[in-house]
């Protein structure tokens, strides 16, 4: 199963496999807006905003993109959304990542905003929430439907995260959900659970960064004290065996991130990373791209940098297309009809796969 980090894409059926993983139909549930900023949008919005920045040109930005750690990506990442600062800035940012979804073949996507980060530089709540929600409806053009999840940030307290869901709490409508990023380490899911309890009692599902970097008692504290639907990572759930049964039986997807997690230093090559052995332990694992701008790629180039690693089958890769269905928040006649339609995209192929896996 594991490739040898030298061999290439291999036989010409492998190829097709590969492909065959490309074009297929799925949806995106982890993706952070700020994180599809691109060096070349970076310094045109510091120039349009005139925003000073540390970086002189998009080669330099592109150089400091070689990380230790999370925390060493976040300095970087939460210096470079300074650039943005109007709606048009939230709205374009938007349009390029749902342009590039869609070129992958991505029908639906969930994308974590973090308005904490730009509210503490004076901007309003509304003017990225309106920009972001504005980029989401400009998407349907495009074939895509879309989700807004909302994050408070953990190096943050709670009483902040609760000032930014008052601020939300006018707009509910168009914040489709809640979840908990940045730093992980030192920041377990326990210190923000009274601000989930308000969440879930606003009627909003919750989602939660776990197990990236932190321990896996952070995955049980974020099911059991948030009731998190779906753990982002989850990675180091393969060391504790009794969560990995409480994750396969309750059906929690865990929505991966393998260039991130490369890049972040979870794991210290991709032919390293547990992504088979978290598929083959039945756990309702998906692929998605986390901060592609930064990692190396957005979800159609972790999915070759996955190939590239490992020998997994068309069937494995038709599970991964299909969890992201069952993962995603849609009523059960869109999930159905987007399972149908990859069942026949897997059949057009010749590989028939419907009932099946
Ligand atoms: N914010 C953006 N990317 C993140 C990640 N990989 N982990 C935690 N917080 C993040
Ligand atoms: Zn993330």
């Amino acid at each position: 199963m594991r490739r040898h980090a030298s061999e290439g894409a291999g036989t010409t059926r492998e190829k097709s496999v590969v492909e065959l993983a490309c074009g297929m139909p799925k949806a995106e549930l982890h993706v952070h807006i700020e994180g599809t900023l691109e060096p070349g949008l970076v310094m045109s919005l510091a120039r349009r905003n005139g925003v000073a920045l540390a970086y002189p040109s998009e080669e330099a930005l592109r150089a400091a993109c070689r990380f230790r750690d999370l925390q060493s990506f976040l300095d970087l990442y939460y210096a470079c959304a300074s650039v943005l600062r109007t709606e048009q800035d939230f709205y374009e940012l938007m349009v390029a990542y749902l342009r590039r979804a869609a070129a992958d073949g991505i029908v639906h996507v969930e994308i974590f905003f973090d308005p904490q980060t730009h509210t503490a530089r004076g901007i309003a709540f509304e003017t990225v929430l309106r920009g972001l929600r504005r980029g989401l409806e400009a998407g349907r053009i495009l074939g895509l439907s879309g989700r807004l999840i909302m994050c408070f940030l953990r190096h943050l307290s709670q009483a902040e995260a609760f000032a930014a869901l008052a601020q939300a709490e006018p707009h509910l409508e168009a914040i489709d959900g809640f979840g908990l990023d940045s730093s992980e380490r030192g920041h377990p899911p326990s210190q923000f659970a009274e601000v989930f309890a308000r969440v879930r009692s606003l009627g909003r599902p919750v989602v939660a960064h776990a197990g990236e970097e932190g321990p896996p008692a952070y995955i049980w504290e974020a099911l059991d004290l948030l009731k998190a639907r779906r753990i982002d990572h989850g990675v180091r759930a393969l060391e504790d065996p009794a969560l990995v049964r409480r994750l396969v039986a309750s059906r929690i997807p865990l929505t991966v991130c393998p260039l991130s997690n490369v890049r972040l230093r979870v794991f210290p090559e991709m032919t390293a990373h547990n992504l088979p052995a978290l598929l083959r332990a039945g756990l309702c694992v998906t692929i998605n791209s986390d901060d592609p701008a930064y990692f190396g790629g957005y979800l159609n180039d972790n999915i070759r940098a996955v190939a590239g690693a490992f020998h997994l089958s068309a069937a494995e890769w038709y599970v991964l297309a299909r969890n992201s269905f069952e993962a995603a928040w849609v009523d059960e006649a869109q999930r159905e009809a987007w399972t149908r339609s990859l069942d026949e995209y897997f059949a057009r192929q010749g590989y028939p796969m419907a009932g099946r896996a």
